[in-house]
């Protein structure tokens, strides 16, 4: 199965991602993350997605899908995964389905994760990641046991550096103007299953998981 999870900066779609993953024992492959472990390594795409980053920008679009189209060429994705982050464009979501058809696959399933904007600027301010696995925690709605260190793999926590409000707000900025309109493009398929994100992680993911078994 391949499942889109699509959402505004921090709605919930690492977090929803993990969980769906384990439960359906998908790759989770998450276009921030590879940009993210890029940069750690300094690489020359991680040095550029650095500067599209900061500003709360999206990458361009074609180092997005060359990036993407590889990764999901690896053994691991050859009967599903779950992308979180991407597509956000609509040029990146016809780049998937065309790189799909030439392989007579298609995208099954994009999740809406719908969250009220003052809600979300909520959730990016009071975020931390795990450096190590990528676990996000929040310190009021979902803190970690130990302050500081990842319950599942003892990593060191951290705040992101695009998790400021003027980022913040060009993120959500970007994400109305360019990652919405895909939304209609996934409804005229009906493969959109659109969700509450505006409850609690555990309601949420019950919600995401019920839907997707059903259909
Ligand atoms: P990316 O890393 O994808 O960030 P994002 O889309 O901005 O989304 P976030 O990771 O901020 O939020 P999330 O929805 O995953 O929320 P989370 O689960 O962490 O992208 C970063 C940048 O990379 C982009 O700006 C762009 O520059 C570039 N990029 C990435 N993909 C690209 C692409 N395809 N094309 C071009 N450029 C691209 O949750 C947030 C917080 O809320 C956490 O603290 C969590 O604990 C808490 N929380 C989660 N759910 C709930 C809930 N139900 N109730 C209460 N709290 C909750």
């Amino acid at each position: 199965m391949y499942i889109i999870m699509l959402g505004a900066p921090g709605a919930g779609k690492g977090t929803q991602a993990d969980i769906v993953c384990h439960e359906m024992e998908l790759p989770h492959i998450a276009s921030g993350d590879l940009f993210r472990e890029a940069l750690e390594k300094k690489t020359e795409l991680g040095l550029l997605a650095k500067s599209y980053m900061e500003k709360g920008e999206l990458v361009p679009n074609a180092v997005t899908i060359k990036m993407i189209l590889e990764r999901i060429s690896d053994p691991d994705c050859v009967s599903g995964c779950l992308f979180d982050g991407f597509p956000r464009t609509l040029e990146q979501a016809e780049a998937l389905d065309k790189a799909f058809a030439a392989q007579g696959k298609s995208v099954d399933k994009a999740i809406y994760i719908e969250v009220p904007d003052g809600e979300l600027i909520k959730r990016l301010s009071g975020r931390w990641i795990c450096r190590n696995c990528q676990t996000p925690y929040h310190l009021v709605n979902s803190p970690p046991k130990v302050p500081g260190k990842c319950d599942k793999c003892g990593g060191e926590l951290y705040q992101r550096a695009d998790d400021t409000e003027g980022t913040e707000k060009k993120r959500l900025k970007v994400f109305h103007n360019l990652t919405v309109p895909i939304l209609d493009y996934y409804r005229k398929q009906s493969k959109t299953i659109e969700v509450n994100g505006n409850l609690g992680i555990q309601e949420v993911a019950k919600e995401v998981i019920s839907a997707l078994k059903q259909r």
